[in-house]
């Protein structure tokens, strides 16, 4: 769908509503790149350590090793210190990510990063800043992201699709007749990419997303 994947670079958003699969598909794009030997940061302000070691372990992947040789940074910043998490991420973030050698960044999720700003600017100006200075990085990076409930397609906050090179969405379609639910992906925007736009259904398995590429939704 994406031409071989996501540029090296760009900003991606990942969103999608809650369950959707956001966590596992950012932890599973930081798995293919230790598998390739770069070295990742998963920055959570939503599950702690703990919770993001048993997720990535009920999929298999053993992170404790990536952990412990300095491949894999794993944080967790508390939303509700607002101030220092904000502080920390703009004074220490872009050294660390270079200082590590960090080749794909993921923050899970900007949604709770933008809600420690109570008005529409600073979160703006804020949003624009972290992109600026994660793409001054150069590694590539997810962002995932909640989206509206009145609208699935755009953002909880509406302002990361734009900032971003790429938005990807995770979705799902209920089948009227047989009540099934199927989780659906599609590209919404790539840049400098001529991707799919199609919508293609996906599974979350037991070793992780499955996308099916050979079959269409509509
Ligand atoms: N080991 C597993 N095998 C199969 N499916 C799983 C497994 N672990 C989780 N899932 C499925 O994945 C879903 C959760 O995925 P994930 O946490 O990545 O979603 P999310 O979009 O990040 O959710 P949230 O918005 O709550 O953070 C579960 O509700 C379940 O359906
Ligand atoms: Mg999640």
């Amino acid at each position: 769908m994406l031409q071989g994947g996501l540029p090296e670079g760009h900003i991606v958003v990942l969103m999608g509503s809650f369950g959707t699969g956001k966590t596992t598909m950012a932890l599973q794009f930081l798995m293919e790149g230790l598998a390739n030997d770069e070295h990742c940061i998963f920055i959570s302000l939503e599950e702690d350590k703990d919770s993001v070691l048993k997720n990535a372990a009920s999929f298999g992947w053993d992170l404790g090793d990536a952990i412990s040789g300095k491949k894999l940074g794993l944080f967790k910043l508390e939303p509700s210190d607002a101030k220092t998490t904000i502080t920390r991420i703009k004074s220490e973030l872009p050294k660390f990510v270079k200082s590590f050698g960090a080749k794909r960044v993921v923050v899970d999720s900007i949604s709770l990063l933008n809600m420690m700003f109570s008005d529409e600017s600073e979160r703006r100006t804020n949003l624009f800043n972290l992109s600026q200075l994660l793409r001054s990085t150069g590694a590539t990076v997810i962002l995932t992201a909640e989206v509206k409930d009145e609208n699935p397609r755009s953002s909880r906050d509406g302002l990361a699709e734009y900032t971003a090179d790429g938005v990807i969405l995770l979705d799902s379609e209920e089948n009227r007749d047989s009540g099934e639910v199927q989780l659906t992906v599609r590209v919404l925007k790539m840049r400098r990419t001529a991707h799919s736009r199609r919508v293609k259904p996906y599974s979350i398995t037991g070793s992780g997303i499955v996308v099916h590429a050979d079959a269409d939704m509509f």
